[in-house]
């Protein structure tokens, strides 16, 4: 997925409790998002909440986006929802992947599993990788490469080109308070490292255009450095995506450039 526009993806999480909040949260977001011009914006939602969005996102500039997917289309699995699914209640973009999902258990195969499934069914994957911790000595690139290949093994070259995004999110840096999140040279020092894996494994185009977001304790006040001075495509947060006016102040500042 070529992206000259910045993304910004919002990851309501487990939030809000009832529709009438996430309308109410939306609707702000989605007055914001219409007055960009550079940026892309995502949010994904809990599912019960898509179709309900899907009819106000409907002709505006904010597509949507599932947190998780199955990887099977329909059967005995009780409490998933399928990639069809979670495309026809409106979502465009799936997250696979995430550490909170990771912490529950998923492996990397798992997510593999995922990204066909989600890829397979016409939408983009956000597959997010991140270490639990930076040692001294950088153990934490075997722990990252490894991850992303896994992740990636079962998707074409094509595929990879077309419909995936790559979320690098030191689960370190998750949820931080007072926004502590990770140092912009550090962001941009792991996003070569991802991008030379991805050279190594699938070749030169796709190192050079899968986009690279940042997540972990992005607010308003470093969003802007954190994707310029980082030089990444774009951010996914997680907390600020709920209050929409933080939000969209992080939409503003990507979209006023460098
Ligand atoms: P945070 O979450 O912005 O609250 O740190 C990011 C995420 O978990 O995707």
């Amino acid at each position: 997925m070529e992206m000259k526009k910045k993304i910004v993806v919002g990851n309501w999480k487990m939030n809000p409790p009832d529709s009438i909040e996430a309308k109410r949260i939306f609707s702000h977001i989605k007055r914001a998002a219409t007055q960009t011009h550079n940026v892309r914006v995502v949010i994904c939602p809990a599912d019960i909440y898509l179709v309900t969005l899907s009819k106000l996102a409907e002709g505006s500039a904010v597509s949507l986006g599932a947190q998780d997917v199955f990887w099977e289309d329909r059967g005995r699995f009780t409490g998933q929802i399928s990639p069809a699914m979670a495309y026809n209640a409106g979502a465009r973009f799936v997250i696979v992947g995430h550490s909170e999902k990771r912490a529950l258990g998923e492996t990397s195969e798992e997510t593999a599993h995922k990204l066909l499934g989600v890829t397979h069914d016409g939408m983009y994957g956000i597959l997010c990788i991140g270490e639990s911790v930076r040692d001294k000595d950088g153990a934490f690139f075997a722990f990252l490469k490894n991850q992303l290949l896994t992740s990636l093994s079962r998707i074409s070259r094509e595929t990879l080109l077309h419909s995936v995004l790559i979320a690098y999110e030191p689960v370190w840096a998750i949820g931080k308070a007072g926004f502590v999140a990770m140092n912009a040279r550090d962001i941009h020092e792991t996003s070569i490292f991802i991008r030379k894996v991805l050279h190594d494994a699938f070749g030169e185009r796709a190192a050079r255009t899968i986009p690279i977001l940042y997540g972990g304790s992005v607010s308003p006040d470093n969003a802007h450095e954190l994707v310029y001075k980082g030089e990444i495509d774009g951010l996914l947060v997680g907390r600020e995506s709920l209050d929409p006016i933080a939000f969209s102040k992080i939409i503003k500042s990507l979209d006023a450039g460098k």
